[in-house]
């Protein structure tokens, strides 16, 4: 047996003025994105906002239901939206934010098993690395691929 080790390499930012100007203007489309969540139930919103390969920047918020399983989170509504409306226009970078009573959160919103699992098909469809951008407050994480916030990610898809 042979005890190994996985390292998560991520960059750390202390404010959204130290990003390129890509990256900051998608962290400011998902704060903005962060108006049309519908949480009345977790009363947590979460917004998110796509890079295209275009330029384009597609945005989604959690949306949430009576019926729980039935509402879908702010990065899924996001990426499902831009590929529903620019079919086959790669996906470059997500960000993600959460809020809660009007504020950003201290703490990183990260994103769910289902959702990271949705990058990565986005992601192995695009043939090229997509980022991801985690905002808090105080802080934006980013990574530069969906493989380093999901190891040993399933990707099947050419076997
Ligand atoms: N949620 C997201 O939209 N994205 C995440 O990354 C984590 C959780 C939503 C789902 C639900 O509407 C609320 O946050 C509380 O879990």
């Amino acid at each position: 047996m042979v005890e190994k080790t996985i390292v998560t390499r991520y960059a750390e930012y202390g404010s959204m003025t130290e990003l390129e100007t890509c990256d900051r203007e998608l962290c400011e489309a998902a704060i903005a994105a962060l108006s049309g969540s519908y949480a009345p139930y977790s009363n947590f919103n979460v917004g998110a906002a796509v890079r295209l390969a275009d330029g384009n920047i597609v945005i989604g918020s959690n949306q949430e239901n009576a019926a729980s399983p039935s509402g879908l989170c702010a990065e899924r509504t996001a990426m499902f939206a831009a590929n529903a409306t620019h079919p086959g226009v790669p996906m470059r970078s997500i960000a993600i934010v959460g809020s809660q009573n009007g504020s950003i959160c201290d703490g990183i919103t990260s994103p769910c098993g289902a959702c990271r699992q949705v990058m990565a098909e986005y992601q192995h469809i695009a043939g090229a690395d997509l980022s991801v951008l985690l905002i808090s407050s105080s802080k934006i994480l980013k990574f530069s691929r969906v493989d380093d916030i999901l190891p040993f990610i399933f990707d099947n898809l050419d076997k």
